[in-house]
């Protein structure tokens, strides 16, 4: 008589509510919340796994898929995949799945982040506590600024068309060709050029090899002196250090980031004490209804890379 069928086993290394816990009711699933900072439990847990769900918190790398010779889907609850070694990845042939479902939550944190550096909003707030309602300075118009979209994949085109509403002049720079055209957005050269004309800059690119320190003591050299920078990608694409020398020597006004390179930071910082450096902690996707999407495009991406069927949201 035949034994019964062995199951399948899938690690979950985010808070998963039990709802979504039951979709992936056919499979052994171990819960390590904790993710990497219990790596001996991950361990374990990954011996026979065939699947792993993980947030961009959760570093996957060699050592990782060393430990789950059997895993063939890695699905990431973000659209980040600079948490994971894709080249392992692709090597081994696991399918990496990622939630592209959180462009407008992004935007509107891009356009709050460029409102409040335009409207001097955290200045205004302090007057207010510190009980200087008329003593408040004028802030910029967002209208007839120029905006800078580096990266123009899906985030930045949602911020586009939210820029656009707002009546900015939009430009982008992106090196792919096969990009949708918006109504009042236009392509720039490069980099370079974008950097010069823009009042805000905002950024939309992967962290990888190109892309590490992008902005960088040149750049913010060639952007304007009342321009502000604002980066919800990731940390890395900026070189910090020369974030802080521009905002300390007034090469630029101001930067908003949802991002940076460690974090959280470490209390010493000195992004931390730089002028008009508004920093919030990564909090693009923070929104009740966008959560609650990408752990559902999560679990469906894994059952589907898992099941061998349907169309995962597969890193491109
Ligand atoms: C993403 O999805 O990459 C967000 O930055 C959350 O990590």
């Amino acid at each position: 008589m035949k034994g019964e069928p062995e199951r399948r086993q899938a690690v979950i290394a985010v808070p998963l509510v039990p709802s979504l816990l039951d979709q992936l009711a056919e499979y052994d699933l171990t819960v390590v919340p904790a993710g990497r900072s219990e790596d001996a439990v991950f361990q374990t847990a990954l011996t026979e796994a065939e699947g792993l769900l993980v947030s961009s918190n959760v570093a996957v790398d060699q050592q990782v898929m060393a430990w789950a010779p059997r895993l063939r889907v890695i699905s990431t609850m973000s659209v980040g995949v600079d948490h994971i070694d894709l080249d392992a990845a692709r090597e081994r042939g696991i399918l990496v799945t990622i939630t592209p479902v959180l462009s407008d939550a992004v935007a509107d944190l891009v356009i709050a982040l460029m409102t409040m550096l335009a409207r001097r909003i955290p200045e205004a707030m302090r007057a207010v506590t510190s009980g200087r309602w008329h003593d408040v300075p004028l802030g910029a118009d967002l209208a007839g600024k120029v905006l800078l979209i580096v990266g123009f994949g899906r985030i930045g085109q949602a911020v586009a068309t939210r820029a656009v509403a707002a009546r900015m002049r939009v430009q982008y720079v992106d090196a792919r060709s096969d990009l949708p055209t918006i109504d009042g957005v236009d392509r720039v050269g490069g980099l370079a050029e974008g950097l010069r004309g823009a009042d805000f800059v905002s950024l939309h690119v992967d962290l990888n090899a190109a892309t590490r320190n992008l902005m960088g003591h040149k750049e913010f050299t060639l952007m304007k002196a009342t321009a502000f920078l604002v980066n919800t990608s990731r940390g890395g694409v900026v070189d910090q250090s020369a974030l802080v020398r521009a905002l300390t020597e007034g090469k630029i006004a101001g930067a908003g980031l949802d991002v940076l390179q460690v974090e959280p930071p470490l209390p010493d910082d000195p992004l931390l004490r730089a002028p008009n450096a508004i920093i919030v902690p990564h909090i693009g996707s923070a929104t009740t209804e966008t959560r609650s999407a990408m752990a559902q495009c999560a679990v469906d991406n894994l059952l589907m890379g898992l099941r061998n069927e349907g169309r995962p949201f597969l890193v491109t």
